[in-house]
């Protein structure tokens, strides 16, 4: 099982403070942004790690991380993303890494203050497919958006819905069996211009191939100053933090 984190894009949302930084730099409570998805895959067992840069002062992961030593990894992979085309491509920039094989997805903006190690052995005992986590929020609109039939069955996944249906959020966790390296090459730009991985989701849905469990633990995003707030408050307030090595 690979693990995989997303760390381009151009922090918009957060300028001007990412206008010289990469957001994923940025502090959340103690720790570097990026260090809490990538102690989330560490955690729950996963040890082949590759982080996909991009953006502002991409070689400052490598500089911050060396090899995940401080995570008690022996080795970690980087790669590059050349253009923000969205979050589908950033990931198709790991199939040389990862091709052919399952993979944890995490993006890099998203903080989660407790484990996913249940999912991601749910998912390693799902015999193919895909698996998602939701998260009921407020603010459903910023977000995938999952909705469901009266049957509380999954029916399809919205991108930033005007007016959303469900409360529940898809979370920056995706966890994909083989079949995504031949989904992310059949995939259409979308119209503002990205590579979306709500139509990666919508595709294993299509099929019936799409697992999902409720978040247990507190979620936020990090990209824009209210949820850089939030994510601060939020993992302050539940203790939770990497456990670093010496
Ligand atoms: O946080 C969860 C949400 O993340 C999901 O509910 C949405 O379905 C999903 O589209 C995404 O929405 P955002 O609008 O928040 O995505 P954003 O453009 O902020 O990108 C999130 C992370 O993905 C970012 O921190 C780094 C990575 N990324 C993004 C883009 C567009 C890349 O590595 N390369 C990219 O080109």
């Amino acid at each position: 099982m690979r693990g995989i984190i997303l760390v381009g894009g151009l922090g918009t949302r957060l300028l001007p403070m990412t206008r010289v930084t990469n957001k994923h730099l940025l502090p959340v409570w103690r720790y570097p942004m990026v260090y809490y998805p990538l102690y989330n895959l560490v955690e729950a067992g996963v040890r082949d790690i590759m982080v996909v840069t991009g953006g502002n002062n991409p070689g400052a992961f490598l500089e911050l991380l060396h090899d995940g030593r401080e995570f008690g990894l022996e080795h970690l992979y980087f790669t590059y993303q050349e253009e923000p085309r969205g979050i589908a491509d950033a990931l198709r920039r790991a199939e040389h890494f990862a091709g052919g094989e399952r993979c944890i997805v995490m993006l890099g903006d998203n903080v989660i203050a407790g484990s996913i190690r249940p999912y991601v052995e749910a998912f390693a005992a799902q015999p193919a497919g895909a698996r998602l986590l939701l998260k009921e929020v407020e603010d459903a609109h910023r977000f995938g958006v999952a909705e469901f039939d009266e049957a509380g069955r999954l029916q399809r996944i919205v991108e930033k819905p005007a007016q959303p249906r469900s409360k529940y959020a898809v979370t920056g966790v995706y966890m994909y069996d083989e079949l995504v390296w031949e989904i992310l090459p059949t995939l259409q730009l979308s119209e503002r211009g990205q590579y979306e991985i709500t139509d990666v989701n919508n595709e294993y849905l299509r099929r019936g191939m799409l697992e999902w469990d409720i978040l247990e633990a507190a979620w936020s995003d990090a990209g824009t100053p209210e949820s850089l707030l939030r994510a601060t408050a939020m993992v302050r307030e539940a203790g939770w933090e990497p456990v670093l090595q010496p």
